[in-house]
């Protein structure tokens, strides 16, 4: 039985998170070292129309027809039913693991949501291009996030670095110089949502306040862009820095993120900031060839449970 197969990276945000919900840029880079994989195989023996979906991760083993309407897997399966335009899915199983910590700021939904579409939508003979891939998990965030960037749904689904405007055309970032990051997990999950919600909160009671420190970390995300395209690796640090400072402003460190931000300075990164909706989640720090290992070692010693060196624009 032929196996139709499709997997999706990780991702952090270098720039601009929060920020890019308002409507400013922001800078997303894909992680491959982690990545979500769906396979889909038709079962012509079982019942007609009976889906199984076999998730080991998150200890999921059903049908879809059992599956609440409102879970993530059957809202994307029934839109990819609509956009697709077939009257059900055949008999078939879908598994799906990932790689991805959960709720840890590196998009593992939405890269679930990108590999099972893109399996399924295979397996239907109908395969979508990357454009509706993109925005049909953009649809399914949004019943998750609340009021989602988009951001998530473009960095994983193109699988290359991107500097975002909500409701802008993608733009892929092309980087002269590839540049080594650690990316560090807290271990604490962060439901993306509860962090949205709180600053919008925040917003509506201190607008000009918000609206401030948005407009810096827009500007960073700005310039970040430049230094990209210039191969000026060495501005990346300071304007990493610059950024954490406004996600605390914001209020959406924690405790546990500044430690490792703090570690990974003084072990020599060149910058260090929290990513992503923050709370927990990930942090990530600029490093060189030189000094990946101590700053890696120093953020194990410092509470993070898991880390990753990657090369960002490396092809
Ligand atoms: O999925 P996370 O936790 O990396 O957060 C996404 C970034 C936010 O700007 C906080 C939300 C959004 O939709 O852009």
């Amino acid at each position: 039985m032929p196996a139709y197969s499709a997997s999706a990276p990780g991702k952090v945000i270098l720039f601009g998170e929060h920020a890019v919900v308002y409507g400013h840029p922001a800078i997303a880079v894909p992680i491959t070292q982690v990545r979500a994989k769906a396979i889909v195989i038709a079962e012509p023996r079982s019942p007609r129309g009976l889906v199984r979906i076999i998730a080991p991760d998150i200890g999921l083993e059903t049908s879809l027809a059992s599956l609440p309407a409102n879970h993530p897997l059957a809202v994307l399966l029934s839109k990819a039913v609509s956009t697709l335009q077939v009257s059900h899915i055949p008999a078939c199983s879908i598994s799906i693991t990932s790689t991805i910590p959960i709720a840890g700021g590196m998009g593992s939904g939405a890269a679930v949501s990108v590999a099972v579409l893109r399996a399924l939508s295979a397996f239907l003979g109908r395969p979508l291009k990357d454009e509706q891939v993109s925005n049909l998990v953009f649809e399914v965030e949004q019943v998750y996030h609340g009021t989602p960037s988009g951001i998530d749904n473009t960095v994983i689904t193109y699988a290359r670095p991107v500097y975002f405007v909500k409701g802008k055309l993608i733009e892929i970032l092309s980087v002269k110089k590839p540049f080594p990051l650690v990316v560090a997990d807290t271990g604490i999950k962060s439901p993306t949502a509860v962090a949205v919600g709180e600053v919008r909160q925040a917003w509506e009671n201190q607008h000009e306040a918000y609206e401030q420190l948005f407009e810096a970390a827009g500007s960073i995300a700005a310039a970040g862009r430049k230094a990209i395209q210039a191969g000026k690796v060495e501005a990346l640090g300071p304007l990493m820095d610059e950024n954490h400072t406004l996600l605390q402003k914001l209020g959406v460190s924690s405790p546990e993120l500044d430690a490792l931000v703090e570690a990974a300075r003084s072990a020599g990164a060149l910058g260090a900031k929290l990513s992503g909706a923050g709370k927990g989640g990930s942090m990530i720090a600029l490093v060189t060839a030189e000094t990946s290992n101590a700053v890696t070692t120093a953020l194990l010693k410092s509470g993070a449970v898991g880390t990753i060196v990657t090369e960002i624009g490396k092809t």
